[in-house]
């Protein structure tokens, strides 16, 4: 007996010792769990009450249910003084920060030059009636070359560069061009399509030439369209995009086997009036393809060229963007240089 009496003292001493060198509420729970828990010290005492004779039972009985209370009493009290301490060092921690201290200002992306364009372009074409469409970059021969009136034994092959696939029928798509019959397969005539994309050319990088660039392409076909729709088009966009409403187009014939006649587009230099370093002092910038839709293409999307015609463009993103932001080298927009995508 003497022994459990021992014992009793024991754990009160050591539960004492550990209160006092309690710091914070957590330390107070780990010491509740430990002596006054279902599992903990405390109990395993009153478990032992079970064993004794009567006799015994009368003496250690009331001895333990009074250290029982008295560690509980314990405990109560060392929580209000820690749970005081803890809210003090709270209040002192809040009144000592300093609202007006430095803080280094968190990194913040944003959009991509390019996603402005191309969200700007959408509005308007879309305000133009046009709906926006897209493609898929890998591409069969058929999409990119073949119902485009280029056939295998074409020269025109030769214009453009191409990333092959082991795969010999695919390829990744030379130009938006592919979007063009991908839209007169899926979509009812008549039609108006703006399709932007990423095109890829297998080709050494300079400055005015990468191996991967965007363009944006555009389809429109109905019945009685003619070139004066083509060149009204061009004009009331570029306008639109340079955000210059007094801007000129000129006209000079051009080869691109898909359209017929095919027309290269030069806009008025929307920075000078008598020659400047961005014109190359020719007053003029050359800056997209055109034409009237080639009858086979029409033939080959399952249009009737007797009744329908269209007109087509495609220009170069980077061209329209390096222009109207005069930067001069188009590898800058992909070289994740922040001090460059910053500017925009
Ligand atoms: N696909 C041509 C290229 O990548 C650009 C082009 C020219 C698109 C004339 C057209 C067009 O739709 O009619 O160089």
């Amino acid at each position: 007996m003497h022994d459990l009496k021992t014992h009793i003292e024991q754990v009160l001493s050591a539960l004492k010792k550990e209160l006092l060198s309690a710091q914070s509420t957590a330390d107070l729970e780990q010491i509740r769990v430990t002596y006054l828990g279902r599992q903990g010290q405390i109990a395993a005492l009153m478990a032992q009450l079970k064993e004794l004779s009567t006799e015994d039972k009368k003496t250690f009985g009331p001895l333990l249910n009074e250290f029982k209370k008295s560690a509980e009493e314990l405990y109560e009290k060392t929580k209000k003084t820690v749970e005081q301490l803890q809210s003090d060092q709270d209040r002192a921690k809040k009144h000592a920060f300093d609202v007006t201290a430095y803080k280094r200002p968190a990194l913040q992306g944003s959009l991509h030059l390019f996603t402005h364009i191309i969200e700007h372009l959408e509005d308007i074409f879309i305000s133009m009636g046009y709906e926006i469409a897209t493609g898929p970059e890998v591409v069969t021969d058929y999409y990119n070359f073949e119902a485009l009136n280029i056939p295998s034994d074409h020269p025109a092959r030769e214009l453009q560069d191409t990333f092959w696939l082991t795969n010999p029928n695919y390829l990744l798509r030379t130009h938006t061009s592919s979007v063009q019959i991908q839209a007169m397969e899926s979509k009812s005539v008549p039609l108006a399509i703006f399709a932007p994309g990423r095109v890829y050319r297998n080709e050494a990088t300079d400055a005015t030439h990468d191996f991967m660039f965007m363009q944006g392409e555009g389809l429109f076909i109905d019945k009685n369209v003619s070139v004066s729709h083509l060149l009204a088009t061009a004009k009331a966009f570029l306008r639109a995009y340079f955000e210059k409403y007094d801007l000129e187009i000129r006209a000079r014939p051009g080869y691109f086997p898909f359209v017929e006649p095919g027309i290269e587009i030069d806009a008025s230099c929307p920075f000078c009036k008598t020659g400047c370093s961005i014109c190359k002092y020719t007053r003029w910038i050359e800056l997209m393809g055109s034409g009237m839709v080639h009858p086979n293409v029409l033939r080959a999307s399952g249009i009737n060229p007797e009744i329908y015609s269209g007109f087509a463009w495609g220009f170069g993103l980077e061209r329209l963007a390096m222009v109207k932001y005069g930067v001069n080298d188009i590898r800058l927009f992909r070289s994740g240089k922040i001090d460059f995508l910053k500017q925009f």
